[in-house]
C-alpha cells in the first residue's frame, strides 16, 4: 500500500469513494506503521553516542481535492515531476505539491501562466522560507551560512563584478550558476536573465536568502544525493577550489570510490552513523552530518577554523568582507571529534598540526612576501590602481593565491598529497619566480607596464540593493 498507488486509481477515474478509503489506509499507514518504523529504527541504533534529533510529525490533515487535481494533471502534463515526488519521503508524508508551490495572495512570484489554467495561485519557486515552514532549523541555519550570503559577499570583494571585467552572460552562465542570482519577476513571469537558478546564494522574491534546492534537487528531495560528494563537486571544483578532486585523491575518498555502493546512504536524520552505515567521511560528514556528540548543521561555516579561501589566510571571525560568528578553536574541537569517531587523538591532532603549519608556511612565506612586492609598485605607480585583473602581474597575483595558494591550502586540510605539493606548494615557487621577474623589470625600467583592454571588460559594476 503507497501512495503512488493511490494516484494510479485516480488516474484510472476509480470513484471518490476508493479514494477516501485509500486514503484512509495512508493515514493509519502514517500515524500506525511509520512511527512504528521510527522507534525501531532508533532502537536498533548501535552507537550509544549518537543522539537522534526528536522531530514533530505533525500531519492533522488529508489531503484536499484541490491538491489532488495538481497531481493528476500534472501526472500527465509532466509525469517525470510527479514519479520523483512519489518516490519522496515528502509523497509517503502526504507533502503534496500544494504544500509546497501554493502561493499566497500577494505574493509577487505568482504565475500568470498557470492561473489561466486552474484558480489556484501558485509559484516555481519555492524558497528557504517556503521549506522553512516544514523545517524550519535546517532553514534558520542555512540563513545563516556563508552559502545563502554568497551573492552579496562578492559584490563586496570580486573585482570581476566591481571592476566590471566581466559581462552580463559571462556572469549568468558562470558566477550565478554557483553563487546564485537575484530572481526577478516581471508582469507575472520569472525574468529569464535570472532563472532558472539553483545557485546556493540565490536571492528570492520573497526576501529570502539562498537555495535549498542547491543540495536537494526536486522531487525526491533525497538524503542519499547530498550525502555524496558528487552534490557538493558541483561547485566546488576546479583550479581554484578543487575539493571534490581532493577528496577524489585522499583515502577517504579511494574508499568511498571502492566501497561507496554498498553503504547505507538512506539512514534517517539524526542516525547516520560512522563505522556503521559508512566506513569513510564524505564532505557531508566533516563538514554537516551529526557524528558522536556533534549535531549536524546546515551552517557550513561551522567546524572551519581558518578562511582558507582568503588571499591572507585569516581566522573565520576575523574575515572582514563577512565575519563569522564563530569561535575557531570550538569549532576546530567539533572537527576533531568527528575524526575521532574512526581515529585515535594522536592521529588527529597529527594531522592538523600539519596542516596549521602548512597555512602559516603560505601566509608567510609565499603571499606577504610578494604582496609587499607588488604594494611598493602600487606606491610607485609602476602598476596601476584603476582597476585589478587588467595588468600582467595582477593577474599573476590573483594566480597566486586564488589558484595554488588555495590548492596548497586545501590538499593539507583535506589528505591530498597530490595537491599541497605539485598543484600547490610546487606551483608556488614557481608563480614567484615569474612574478619577482616582473617586479624586477619594471623597478628597473622606472615605466609602468602594460594595460591591457581586457575582452568583455564591460561588465555592470552597479551593486544590487540587497536589502529591497
Ligand atoms: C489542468 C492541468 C493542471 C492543473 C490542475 C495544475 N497544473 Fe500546474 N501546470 C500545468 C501546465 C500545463 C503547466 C505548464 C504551463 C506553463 O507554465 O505555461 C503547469 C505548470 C506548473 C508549474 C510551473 C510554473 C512555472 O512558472 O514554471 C508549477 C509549479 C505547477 N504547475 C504547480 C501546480 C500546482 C501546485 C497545482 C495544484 C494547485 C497545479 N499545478 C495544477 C497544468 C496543470
Ligand atoms: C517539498 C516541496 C515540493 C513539493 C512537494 C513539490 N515541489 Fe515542485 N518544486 C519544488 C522545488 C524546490 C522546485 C525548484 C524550484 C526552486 O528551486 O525554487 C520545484 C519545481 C517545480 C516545477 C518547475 C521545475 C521545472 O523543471 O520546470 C514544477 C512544474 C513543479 N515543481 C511541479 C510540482 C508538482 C506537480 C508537484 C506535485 C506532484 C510538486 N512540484 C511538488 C518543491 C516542491
Ligand atoms: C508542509 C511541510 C513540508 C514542506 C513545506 C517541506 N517539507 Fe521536507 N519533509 C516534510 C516531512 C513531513 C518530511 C518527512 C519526515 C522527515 O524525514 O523529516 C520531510 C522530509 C524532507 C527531507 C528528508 C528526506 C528523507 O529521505 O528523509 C528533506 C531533505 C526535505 N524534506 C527537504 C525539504 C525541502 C528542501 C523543502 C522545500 C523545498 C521541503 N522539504 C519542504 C515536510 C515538509
Ligand atoms: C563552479 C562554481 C563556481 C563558479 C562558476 C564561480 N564560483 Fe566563486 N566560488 C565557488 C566556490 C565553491 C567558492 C568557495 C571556495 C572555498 O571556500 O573554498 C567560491 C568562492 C568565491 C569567492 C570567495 C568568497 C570568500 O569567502 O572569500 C569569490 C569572491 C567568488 N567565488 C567570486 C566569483 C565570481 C565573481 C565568479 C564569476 C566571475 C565566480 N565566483 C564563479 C564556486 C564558483
Ligand atoms: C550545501 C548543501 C545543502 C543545502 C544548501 C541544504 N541542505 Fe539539507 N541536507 C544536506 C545534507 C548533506 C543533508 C544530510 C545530513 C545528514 O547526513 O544527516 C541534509 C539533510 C536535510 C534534511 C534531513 C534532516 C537533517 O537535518 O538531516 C532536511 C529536512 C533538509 N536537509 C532540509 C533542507 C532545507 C529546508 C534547506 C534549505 C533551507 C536545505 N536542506 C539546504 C545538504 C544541504
Ligand atoms: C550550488 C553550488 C554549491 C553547492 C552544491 C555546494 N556549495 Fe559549498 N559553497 C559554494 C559557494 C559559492 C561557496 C562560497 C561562499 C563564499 O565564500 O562566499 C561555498 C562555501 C562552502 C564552504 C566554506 C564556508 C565558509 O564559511 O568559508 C564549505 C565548508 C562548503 N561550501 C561546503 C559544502 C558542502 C559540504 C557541500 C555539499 C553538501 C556544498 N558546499 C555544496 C557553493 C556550493
Ligand atoms: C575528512 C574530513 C573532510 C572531508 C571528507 C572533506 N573536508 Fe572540507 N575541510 C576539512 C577540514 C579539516 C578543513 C579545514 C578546516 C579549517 O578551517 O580548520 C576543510 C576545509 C574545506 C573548505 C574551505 C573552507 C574555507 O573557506 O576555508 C571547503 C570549501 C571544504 N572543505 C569543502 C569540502 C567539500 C566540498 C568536500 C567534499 C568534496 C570536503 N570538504 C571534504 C575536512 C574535510
Ligand atoms: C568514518 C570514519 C572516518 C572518519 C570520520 C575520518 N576518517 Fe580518516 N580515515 C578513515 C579510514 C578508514 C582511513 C584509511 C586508513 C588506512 O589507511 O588504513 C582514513 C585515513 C586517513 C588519513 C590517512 C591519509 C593518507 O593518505 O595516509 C588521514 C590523515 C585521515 N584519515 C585523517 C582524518 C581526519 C583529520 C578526519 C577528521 C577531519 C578523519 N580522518 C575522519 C576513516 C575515517
Amino acid at each position: 500500500m503507497n501512495v503512488k498507488a493511490n494516484y494510479f486509481h485516480l488516474r484510472k477515474g476509480k470513484c471518490m469513494k476508493t479514494l477516501k478509503s485509500s486514503l484512509f489506509i495512508v493515514i493509519v499507514f502514517i500515524f500506525v506503521v511509520v512511527p512504528g518504523v521510527f522507534s525501531a529504527a532508533q532502537t536498533e541504533q548501535t552507537s550509544p553516542a549518537i543522539q537522534p534529533s526528536l522531530k514533530e510529525y505533525r500531519i492533522v490533515r488529508s489531503v484536499s481535492e484541490e491538491a489532488h487535481a495538481c497531481i493528476e494533471c500534472h501526472a500527465e502534463e509532466s509525469e517525470g515531476i510527479v514519479a520523483d515526488w512519489s518516490a519522496s519521503r515528502h509523497a509517503h508524508a502526504n507533502i503534496t505539491c500544494l504544500d509546497c508551490h501554493k502561493a499566497g495572495p500577494a505574493d509577487s512570484d505568482i504565475s500568470k501562466a498557470h492561473l489561466k489554467i486552474v484558480m489556484t495561485p501558485v509559484s516555481a519557486i519555492v524558497s528557504p522560507k517556503d521549506c522553512s515552514r516544514c523545517h524550519p532549523a535546517e532553514a534558520a541555519q542555512h540563513a545563516q551560512s556563508k552559502h545563502a550570503h554568497t551573492l552579496e559577499l562578492i559584490w563586496k570583494i570580486d573585482p570581476w563584478l566591481n571592476d566590471g571585467m566581466n559581462n552580463n552572460i559571462e556572469r549568468q552562465t558562470g558566477c550565478h550558476h554557483c553563487h546564485g542570482s537575484i530572481v526577478k519577476i516581471q508582469d507575472g513571469t520569472i525574468d529569464a536573465d535570472t532563472w532558472p537558478n539553483v545557485g546556493v546564494g540565490r536571492i528570492n522574491p520573497d526576501g529570502s536568502r539562498g537555495s535549498c534546492s542547491s543540495c536537494h534537487t526536486r522531487h525526491k528531495f533525497s538524503l542519499a544525493e547530498a550525502r555524496k560528494p558528487e552534490t557538493c563537486g558541483q561547485c566546488h571544483l576546479g583550479p581554484d577550489h578543487p575539493q571534490a578532486e581532493v577528496f577524489a585523491e585522499s583515502k577517504h575518498g579511494a574508499i568511498y570510490e571502492a566501497e561507496g555502493d554498498e553503504w547505507n546512504w538512506n539512514a534517517a536524520p539524526g542516525t547516520w552513523t560512522p563505522g556503521v552505515d559508512y566506513r569513510t567521511p564524505t564532505c557531508s560528514v566533516c563538514h554537516m552530518s551529526g557524528a558522536k556528540q556533534i549535531a549536524g548543521t546546515h551552517d557550513v561555516t561551522e567546524r572551519l577554523a581558518w578562511e582558507t579561501q582568503a588571499p591572507l589566510t585569516v581566522r573565520p571571525n576575523e574575515f572582514a568582507a563577512w565575519p563569522a560568528h564563530t569561535n575557531w578553536q570550538e569549532e576546530r574541537k567539533k572537527m576533531e571529534t568527528i575524526c575521532l569517531a574512526c581515529h585515535s587523538p594522536a592521529w588527529t591532532q597529527g594531522h592538523f598540526t600539519l596542516f596549521d603549519e602548512a597555512v602559516v608556511n603560505y601566509n608567510d612565506n609565499y603571499y606577504k612576501p610578494m604582496k609587499r612586492l607588488t604594494d611598493e609598485l602600487y606606491e610607485k605607480k609602476l602598476l596601476s590602481n584603476e582597476k585589478n585583473l587588467d595588468e600582467r602581474l595582477e593577474i599573476d597575483m590573483y594566480e597566486l593565491w586564488h589558484h595554488e595558494g588555495r590548492r596548497a591550502r586545501f590538499g593539507a586540510a583535506m589528505m591530498a598529497p597530490d595537491y599541497a605539493w605539485w598543484h600547490g606548494f610546487y606551483e608556488l615557487k614557481k608563480r614567484c619566480m615569474v612574478i619577482e621577474e616582473q617586479v624586477e623589470a619594471l623597478l628597473q625600467s622606472g615605466k609602468p607596464g602594460n594595460v591591457f583592454k581586457v575582452k568583455s571588460s564591460d561588465g555592470n559594476t552597479i551593486k544590487p540593493d540587497f536589502d529591497r
